[in-house]
């Protein structure tokens, strides 16, 4: 019988379980809607601290709060049961010390009901990722592409390009998995870095912008259905949902302003009429 039809969550140790056998489908997800439609599909739903973006407007992921990050998964734990939900610690939250990092952490869990955090970081977050994963919260980590880290990297740019690169990327990433953390998003890498990664590792890497070599595939929801105007040039959109909201909004529109719309009243003699 599939988790689905027992009405129960996905389990850390069953996503473990996907290394090697199948891929893990993970999307982001930020509100309750999306949820429930998201929900069936998927392995994880990932509430990113992309949200603040995606939903905020900022220009960074730096300025994202845990309240915002608590909001966000509660909505997402409400409109879903089956996926299983890890929530982003945003930046701020995690790096002070393990100690700051579980009561954090352990305030998104006990807040949420979700199963698992994430956080960014190789080597230098190992110690907490294993102070975490032995006092009950399951990480997933995050390697390559850092966001939060935008200011120290001055930008976003694809790591691995050169093999000297490599050495770095493989001891985070290898720090990460024996630190505990359950499976590890590797973010805007090469696909020979991925590929070894993945090779390297024991638990699934999922990957963004990271090559169908890895175990399984995160996108940001709203760049795959095509509500961002300038998604990152790796995502493939699998709708064109901005221009068709654009035409509904417009026809909604039109119709208020021909007094086309149907309101309570006409609603009323609509039925009456029957
Ligand atoms: O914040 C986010 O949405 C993420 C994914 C892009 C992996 O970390």
């Amino acid at each position: 019988m599939s988790a689905h039809a027992q009405n129960r969550r996905i389990t850390v140790p069953e996503i473990k379980a996907h290394k090697g056998e199948k891929p893990v489908v993970v999307l982001t997800c930020y509100h309750a809607h999306t949820a429930r439609l998201l929900d069936p599909h998927v392995d994880i739903l990932l509430v990113g601290d992309s949200l603040g973006m995606v939903m905020h407007g900022l220009e960074t992921t730096l300025g994202v709060t845990l309240e915002m990050m608590i909001t966000h998964a509660q909505a997402v734990m409400r409109g879903s049961s089956h996926a299983l939900v890890t929530v982003d610690m945003p930046f701020g939250s995690y790096e002070e010390s393990p100690s700051v990092a579980f009561r954090n952490a352990a305030r998104v869990l006990k807040e949420t009901g979700a199963t698992a955090v994430k956080l960014e970081g190789g080597v230098a977050m190992a110690e907490t990722i294993r102070y975490l994963s032995q006092r009950g919260v399951p990480v997933m980590g995050h390697v390559g592409l850092t966001p939060q880290a935008i200011h120290v990297k001055g930008g976003f740019r694809t790591t691995g390009r050169t093999e000297a690169e490599w050495p770095a990327i493989i001891a985070d990433a290898k720090a990460v998995a024996e630190a505990g953390a359950f499976a590890m998003v590797l973010e805007g890498m090469v696909e020979p870095l991925a590929a070894r990664v993945t090779q390297e590792v024991s638990v699934p890497t999922i990957g963004i912008g990271a090559s169908p070599a890895c175990d399984g595939q995160v996108l940001v929801l709203e760049d795959m259905l095509g509500l961002n105007p300038n998604p990152p040039r790796f995502v493939r959109e699998y709708a064109k949902l901005g221009p068709a909201i654009e035409q509904a909004v417009k026809d909604y529109a039109a119709d208020v302003r021909a007094r086309a719309f149907p309101g309570a009243e006409n609603v009323y003699q609509m039925k009456k009429a029957q």
